[in-house]
């Protein structure tokens, strides 16, 4: 099993990486014991891994009665405060106190809405991640990113909340539809092209490996990510400086997916499309070479992910979404770019007609 550890300004904790831990009851012993648990996840997780983990909780030392599962709708459009209050809900009706457990089953959305659940609830709880796409593994199980939705804007309210542990379980992936799978390779690209040459040319000769879910493959894509991943929460909790570097990609990608109202693409869809455009401006801004920003496009379209827009997106509702970007100040455009294969920076004052051009 490898085991990382996280160690961000407020809190340490380990990351075990390896197939089968659901089902080891040795892992979960010290979290579970004479406290009550609540396992919080959705609709199509539940019925796959629900009840094995909860038979792994009560054998580890948890008292049966006091292992709930709370199932929530499945969707992105379900991270919200009023699905957020009806887990507040069951935690007070079924009694859960401030020595309680919360456990995020599930991808991306229920790990962010029960780790904002647990920052909120009687002020503070434990939460555990056990993320099941492969873009919760690598991403947002780890750096105590959580939130829900505002009708104004994605992520808007939240908290910095780190957990007390992630259990990443590989065999949860075998359920996990292609589309999902290759939405995380583009998080995993993303590592090897801000800050991680060598893990890019390493996924430039494991990619058909890791289209195959080869289990060695994937267990190293996975570690590196969250090495990578838990070197700049250890560096920069609350993204003051340079943890806005893992949102390379993004700004354009938050474009597309509103402009395309979020149906059409997943986010990391979106990403891998918006990495290539940044490459491209990174292109004419920063002096990245041209072999460079082809290799990107190359190992992003060997693992089925988009790489180009449709012409009949509207590039001035782009260019306006891109305006709104929160990294954005006093009216600087602020953007991730390349100087080189992993080595990004923050370039500021980018002018709306160099982003133009890249479209
Ligand atoms: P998701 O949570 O919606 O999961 C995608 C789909 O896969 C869902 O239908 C889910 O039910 C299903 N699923 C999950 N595990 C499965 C499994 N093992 N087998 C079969 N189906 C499974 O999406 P996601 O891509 O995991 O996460 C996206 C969310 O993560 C967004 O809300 C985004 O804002 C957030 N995010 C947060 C951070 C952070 O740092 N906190 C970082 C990146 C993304
Ligand atoms: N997913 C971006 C971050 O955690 O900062």
């Amino acid at each position: 099993m490898n085991k990382l550890i996280v160690d961000a300004a407020s809190q340490s904790y380990p990351i075990y990486i390896d197939s089968g831990l659901l089902t080891q009851t040795n892992l979960y012993r010290n979290l579970v014991q004479n406290r009550g648990v609540c396992i919080i996840t959705n609709e199509t997780v539940a019925p796959l891994y629900g009840s094995i983990l909860k038979e792994t909780l009560a054998k580890s030392g948890g008292n049966l009665n006091q292992i709930e599962i709370f199932v929530l709708p499945d969707g992105e459009q379900y991270k919200t405060l009023a699905t957020l209050e009806t887990i507040f809900n069951h935690l007070l009706q079924n009694q859960f106190d401030r020595n309680s457990l919360l456990v995020a089953l599930g991808g991306g959305v229920v790990g962010d809405i029960t780790g904002f659940a647990a920052a909120c609830y009687q002020r503070g709880v434990d939460y555990l991640q056990i993320p099941t796409t492969l873009l919760s593994q690598v991403d947002s199980s780890v750096g105590g990113k959580t939130a829900v939705n505002h009708a104004l804007g994605k992520n808007m309210i939240g908290a910095f909340y780190q957990p007390c542990a992630v259990m990443i379980d590989l065999d949860v992936l075998n359920t996990l539809p292609d589309r999902e799978y290759a939405s995380g390779l583009a998080e995993v690209i993303k590592y090897g092209a801000i800050r991680d040459a060598e893990f890019f040319c390493w996924l430039e000769a494991n990619i058909d490996a890791l289209n195959r879910r080869e289990q060695s493959a994937l267990a190293y894509a996975i570690e590196r990510s969250c090495q990578n991943k838990a070197e700049i929460v250890n560096q920069d909790e609350t993204e003051t400086g340079i943890r806005a570097l893992l949102n390379y990609g993004h700004t354009f990608a938050h474009a597309f997916e509103i402009e395309l109202q979020y149906g059409t693409w997943l986010h990391g869809e979106a990403v891998s499309a918006g990495m290539v455009y940044a490459a491209k401006l990174s292109r004419q801004l920063c002096q990245l070479a041209e072999d460079d920003v082809e290799r990107l496009e190359d190992l992003l379209l060997k693992a089925h992910l988009p790489t180009k827009i449709d012409a009949s997106l509207n590039r001035d509702h782009l260019l306006h979404h891109m305006a709104l970007d929160k990294k954005n100040q006093s009216g600087s455009r602020r953007m991730i770019l390349l100087k080189r294969l992993g080595d990004a920076v923050v370039v500021k004052d980018v002018r709306e007609s160099e982003i133009r051009s890249v479209f």
